[in-house]
């Protein structure tokens, strides 16, 4: 019964839309909105800093204390946690690095399908350590952390010898102690 809707005014708006002409220009159905469309278009991402900052104060900085040929496996709670942060910044970092950013080579290396799967190599190790950390399995972290420096020094022997670094390095007292 339409009668109930009139003693509402939203009633009255949608007894209106709904007695509207379809316009022939717009046939619901088939035209993507403009969020769909935007949705649909891949959007490039140009990242702010150089892809060698992102080595130094991402990569670099999440993957050393994993490592633990060179250090310490946690042995505390906070530090299983710090593990399982870093591990996480490792997984996505090796997708992050498949952006360029602002150094004079980063467009030309991600478009490179070699560095791609080095990158995704870096990542995959990532997700080792990620599960090593949840698992608190001292073993399984080290094995995840060999696999990690593999795949550095593989990308380092193509891409990197030589390469000014730009003034930027790591800090020497990284990292600090957590565990
Ligand atoms: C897909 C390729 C790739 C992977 C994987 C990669 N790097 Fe790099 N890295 C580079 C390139 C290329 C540069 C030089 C960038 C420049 O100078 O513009 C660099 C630079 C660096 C730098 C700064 C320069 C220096 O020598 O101090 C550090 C530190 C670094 N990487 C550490 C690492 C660590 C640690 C890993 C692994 C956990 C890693 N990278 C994984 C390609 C890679």
């Amino acid at each position: 019964m339409r009668s109930g809707l009139f003693v509402m005014s939203a009633g009255l708006v949608a007894l209106a839309a709904a007695c509207a002409p379809p316009s022939p220009e717009t046939p619901a159905a088939e035209t993507p909105s403009a969020a769909e469309a935007a949705a649909a278009t891949p959007r490039p991402i140009t990242l702010p800093v150089s892809l060698n900052a992102v080595m130094v104060a991402l990569v670099d900085h999440a993957s050393e204390p994993l490592w633990l040929d060179a250090y310490e496996p946690p042995t505390t709670e906070a530090g299983w946690r710090a593990a399982e942060h870093h591990a996480y910044q490792m997984a996505v970092g090796g997708k992050l690095i498949q952006l360029a950013g602002t150094g004079p080579n980063d467009a030309t290396w991600v478009a490179d399908p070699k560095w791609i799967s080095m990158s995704d190599e870096m990542s995959a190790a990532g997700m080792d350590a990620l599960a090593a950390t949840k698992a608190k399995n001292v073993a399984l972290l080290n094995a995840a952390g060999d696999r990690l420096v593999a795949a550095c020094e593989a990308c380092h022997i193509d891409y990197k010898l030589g390469l000014p670094s730009m003034g930027i390095y790591k800090s020497p007292d990284y990292p600090v102690p957590e565990r």
